[in-house]
């Protein structure tokens, strides 16, 4: 179904084909190691830092038999000669049969995808799309609520920067949910998102304090301050620490409710959260793997 299909940006993949990877991550999840790309090779080329993206996709691909090759830090690369991404493309397109990319600037992964012989699969460009994060916050979503419509999603923190949540309130648009935007003035979710779920009908709350949306979310989605993308540092200094989870704060949620978090966390919610039962993270990041182990079948196989 999405067999050879590039993912660039969430909206690349229909809701049927956004199913199909999920159901392929919980047969993954179930049966981690299948060996069904042995002979294939995928290049992973990270010209920006990660931590869970790089290795979670990397042993996705070696649970699935494929040898791996790239490079974690661009500084080895010949990128520092000067070599455009174009050149870098067209060179590795002609030695995988895959590649996954993250890179700091905003367009980057459509500019490869235009670039390359084989699918480029988009590991997070500068503040715009992260869509293999946003398969794996749906594959926990419907994992923990058993359902991906008509849920209430609190978005809490960095709405400008986060790349995380611009893919998520896209792909969730599909399943009528109520989105509680929560953001100081500095960092709240763009126009351009709004008027997405203007154009589809969808309903959105914007609010400054965290507190007035907790009693009423199912998904407590919190985020960074992507330190990364201020052009002014000052204001990063006023606003890193607007919004701080302690695990007092959940005494009044629903039963239901799971916290989920892109990671990695720099303060945003507190140690204490971490052995609550709402508290899902730490899973979601595993849940990465899964899904980024049907992503890349789904695409190399058709499966
Ligand atoms: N969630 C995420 O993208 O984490 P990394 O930056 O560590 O890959």
């Amino acid at each position: 179904m999405i067999k050879n299909k590039s993912l660039v940006s969430i909206t690349d993949f229909s809701r049927e084909e956004i199913l199909h990877v999920l159901d392929l991550a919980a047969q993954f999840e179930s049966n981690p190691n299948q060996p069904i790309l042995q002979g294939h090779i995928i290049a992973s080329l990270f010209f920006e830092p990660s931590t869970r993206t790089r290795l979670s996709f990397e042993t996705a691909m070696n649970r699935l038999g494929a040898r791996v090759i790239g490079f974690s830090d661009p500084g080895v690369t010949s990128a520092t000669k000067g070599e455009t991404l174009k050149d870098t493309i067209k060179m590795v397109s002609n030695y995988a049969d895959l590649i996954v990319m993250r890179h700091p600037l905003e367009g980057a992964a459509r500019y490869a995808s235009e670039q390359s012989r084989v699918p480029i699969v988009n590991a997070g460009d500068g503040a715009n799309q992260h869509p293999s994060q946003t398969l794996l916050d749906m594959y926990s979503i419907r994992k923990t609520q058993g359902r991906l419509e008509d849920l209430k999603i609190a978005m809490v923190g960095d709405l400008k920067y986060g790349r995380t949540v611009h893919s998520l309130i896209q792909a969730m648009s599909d399943f009528n949910p109520t989105f509680y935007f929560v953001a100081p003035d500095e960092l709240k979710m763009p126009n351009e998102y709004k008027q997405f779920l203007d154009e589809r009908g969808i309903r959105y709350e914007e609010y400054t304090d965290m507190a007035d949306v907790l009693p009423k979310a199912d998904i407590l989605y919190m985020t960074r301050v992507q330190k990364e993308r201020f052009a002014d540092l000052m204001e990063y200094e006023r606003v890193k620490n607007t919004y701080v989870l302690h695990n007092a704060m959940l005494d009044d949620t629903k039963d239901n409710l799971k916290i989920l978090h892109p990671l990695p966390r720099v303060g945003e919610i507190s140690e204490d959260v971490d052995l609550n039962p709402k508290a899902y993270y730490f899973k979601q990041a595993e849940n990465g793997m899964y899904t980024r182990m049907g992503i890349i079948a789904g695409i190399l196989t058709g499966m």
